[in-house]
């Protein structure tokens, strides 16, 4: 596609051969719901098709009059409305605002949207452990409402996000990270038997499963030396103080509960808060320690060094006496898929 200018002097984007979409898509009005009203993120572009050009019609960040607006909805609503696939990572930005359009939304390919749904699971969830307020919670079920659909129509799309996980094994993402993985262990365990409303109850358990750790001083968390005894016992009864604030947000069911009161029992009974013993411990609650586990090993920290993840799951794998290993199994199997 080469640019040429026409008569008035405009730059405008020759399409002779019709418009490849791998350069340039379609905005539909839905899309355009998702910009901010008073300045669009994308340059936008009019198909004027007896000529066969894109020809600009504004240039992102440029202020937007009522005239302009009315032009922009009016060409997005006959088709005619593009943007260049070069600015797609602001587009996306703005259209995880809202997750129901982004997964509909047929400018975005399921890799995009998978790393969409893990970002803005992760902003959402960090909200929700920062302040516990309402709010928050309604903002964190949506993008869970909008997760889910996305895993109930085709579960192999789990694969994509623990993909997504492994690509970003920073500190400020271990917890977004085990709650992907937690969730698709259980999504892998259990296919063909989940409803859409079992799933979001669970999906919403696994990432709130660490919550209580939220109530623990950060001064504390973050300090360098060894914790006291007296810390080291606060910090285990934060799968306590999880449940607490579980019942607060009127959240206190069973599968919300499970992984968040026992995600640091073992088998063997090792464990914490409860020693809870094998059977004792559901399958939600051996998910998550698997998940938890698994993580701290994989994420760099200030105090040690973080191992590669084949290296952790093995590692799960021949510790029998504290981790299910149906469910590390499992684990090994995703990774086998992330890796090729
Ligand atoms: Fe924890």
């Amino acid at each position: 596609m080469a640019i040429k200018e026409n008569m008035l002097g405009v730059k405008e984007i020759d399409c002779s051969d019709g418009i490849s979409t791998e350069d340039y898509n379609q905005i539909d009005p839905n899309i355009l719901d998702c910009f901010p009203r008073q300045q669009y993120p994308v340059n936008l572009f009019h198909w004027k098709e007896d000529i066969r050009v894109l020809s600009p019609v504004y240039v992102a960040g440029r202020g937007l009059d009522r005239h302009l607006r009315i032009k922009v909805r009016d060409l997005s609503e006959k088709g005619l409305l593009f943007f260049s696939r070069n600015q797609i990572e602001q587009y996306t930005e703005c259209v995880a605002c809202n997750l129901d359009t982004a997964l509909e939304d047929p400018n975005l390919t399921w890799e995009e949207k998978a790393g969409l749904f893990v970002n803005e699971l992760n902003r959402r969830q960090g909200a929700l452990y920062a302040h516990h307020l309402g709010g928050h919670l309604e903002d964190l079920q949506r993008a869970v409402g909008s997760l889910c659909v996305y895993l109930i129509q085709d579960p192999q799309r789990i694969a994509r996000l623990v993909k997504d996980v492994h690509a970003d094994l920073s500190v400020e993402r271990r917890r977004i990270n085990a709650s992907i993985i937690a969730l698709a262990i259980y999504v892998e365990l259990n296919k063909g038997e989940i409803s859409l409303e079992l799933l979001e109850t669970v999906a919403l358990g696994f990432l709130l499963y660490d919550i209580g750790m939220s109530r623990l001083s950060p001064l504390m968390l973050g300090k360098p030396q060894q914790l006291t005894t007296s810390e080291r016992r606060t910090m285990r009864e934060h799968p306590n103080a999880g449940v607490e604030l579980l019942t607060k947000l009127n959240l206190a069911r069973q599968e919300i509960v499970e992984p968040v009161i026992q995600h640091h029992e073992r088998l063997n009974g090792t464990g914490y808060p409860n020693k809870l013993k094998g059977e004792s411990i559901g399958q939600l609650g051996r998910i998550a320690a698997v998940a938890d586990s698994y993580c701290a090993m994989i994420t760099d920290c200030a105090y040690r060094t973080c191992i590669p993840p084949i290296n952790a799951a093995a590692e799960l794998v021949t510790n029998e006496r504290k981790y299910d290993q149906v469910i590390c199994r499992t684990l090994v199997r995703f990774l086998q898929t992330v890796q090729k």
